[in-house]
């Protein structure tokens, strides 16, 4: 388990076990990135985002007007709150933050779901510690422990967790960064750490007109083209390759087949990227892939909740449907 070999939190006056960071997270990344950048289809998995500006920028995308879920999601949530409580009831439940980022989701949410207490898990995990010691100062009677780790491979908890009234909360739609059968291989690893008495709470973005999901992916003050071409500095620093961002345009296209929107980084010039031990050739026009962002219908996303052995106990959508709300459960 993530939390017997981790080690104490290097903050002097942090509780132990107040804020946990995988081993794994700050391994050695620079070798399968360069691995991955020698592919003929060259990529960067969407984690790399999120560095500290990464996660920075990813706040401003949540309230550029182009970009729907956030605000979305905040309008159901908070008119639906009674009808998603009263479905199935998690008063007093530990609350595990999928995604946290800022934890402003969950923050606001506090009152009416008043968890005993709040575990926020975010890859960005500096980012992630400086806004948990926020919010503890915030809330000082619910517990708090922040978790750092890449749960892309499966979400695990540390062992001091409590196991039973867990309520997970998967909001955003950042599912739909797995493929579909990711997505149930994780979903699956939720289920596992849920218990009998476990609830999920997920949100999922459905598919919908091209124009509306590329506008949101391709906004015109350029954040969303920032946010993606950001991931190159990151690179830059983890894999001592020497892109330059200039030389590189954002690109958002939806594959209405595949049902989702993909993120390129485009070149604009003939061009060498060069690392300690090698480098890559790339034409103008060539393309490095760094995120999938799936949609869904709703009877889809069901069907993937009961291949990960979950049940939809309801499904709550926002009035013009681009959102599904589903509150679900172990079979
Ligand atoms: C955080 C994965 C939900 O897919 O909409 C937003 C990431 N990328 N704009 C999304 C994202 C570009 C976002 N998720």
């Amino acid at each position: 388990m993530l939390g017997a070999e981790m080690p104490d939190s290097s903050s002097a006056e942090a509780t132990e076990g107040d804020f946990e960071v995988s081993p794994e997270l700050h391994a050695d990344l620079g070798e399968s990135l360069r691995r991955a950048l020698r592919r003929p289809q060259p990529s960067i998995p969407p984690r790399f985002l999120y560095d500290e500006l990464g996660s920075r920028l990813f706040e401003v995308i949540t309230a550029i007007p182009e970009y729907y879920p956030t605000r979305t999601e905040a309008a159901l949530l908070t008119e639906r709150i009674d009808a998603i409580l009263a479905c199935r009831p998690v008063e007093g439940c530990t609350l595990i933050d999928v995604g946290a980022g800022n934890c402003e989701k969950s923050a606001r949410l506090f009152d009416a779901i008043r968890p005993s207490h709040y575990v926020p898990v975010d890859v960005s995990a500096d980012f992630l510690e400086s806004a948990l010691s926020l919010l503890r100062l915030r809330y000082p009677t619910i517990q708090m422990t922040g978790v750092g780790a890449d749960f892309a491979a499966g979400l695990v908890l540390p062992a001091s967790i409590p196991a039973s009234r867990r309520l997970f909360f998967y909001p955003g739609s950042s599912i739909g960064n797995f493929s579909r059968d990711e997505a149930v291989v994780f979903l699956r690893s939720i289920r596992a750490g849920m218990g009998p008495d476990g609830t999920l709470w997920i949100t999922v973005d459905l598919d919908k007109d091209r124009a509306v999901l590329e506008r949101a992916y391709d906004d015109e003050l350029g954040v969303t083209a920032a946010f993606n071409k950001n991931v190159l500095s990151h690179v830059n620093r983890l894999a001592g390759t020497d892109f330059a961002l200039r030389d590189w345009r954002h690109l958002a296209r939806y594959d209405a087949a595949a049902m989702r929107i993909e993120l390129y980084l485009e070149a604009m010039r003939d061009l060498t990227v060069t690392w300690p031990g090698g480098s890559r050739r790339f034409r103008a026009g060539d393309r490095i892939h760094t995120e999938n962002s799936h949609k869904f219908t709703t009877e889809l996303f069901g069907e993937l909740l009961t291949r990960a052995g979950l049940r939809t106990v309801q499904v709550f959508h926002d009035a013009r449907r681009w959102l599904a709300f589903f509150v679900a459960a172990p079979v």
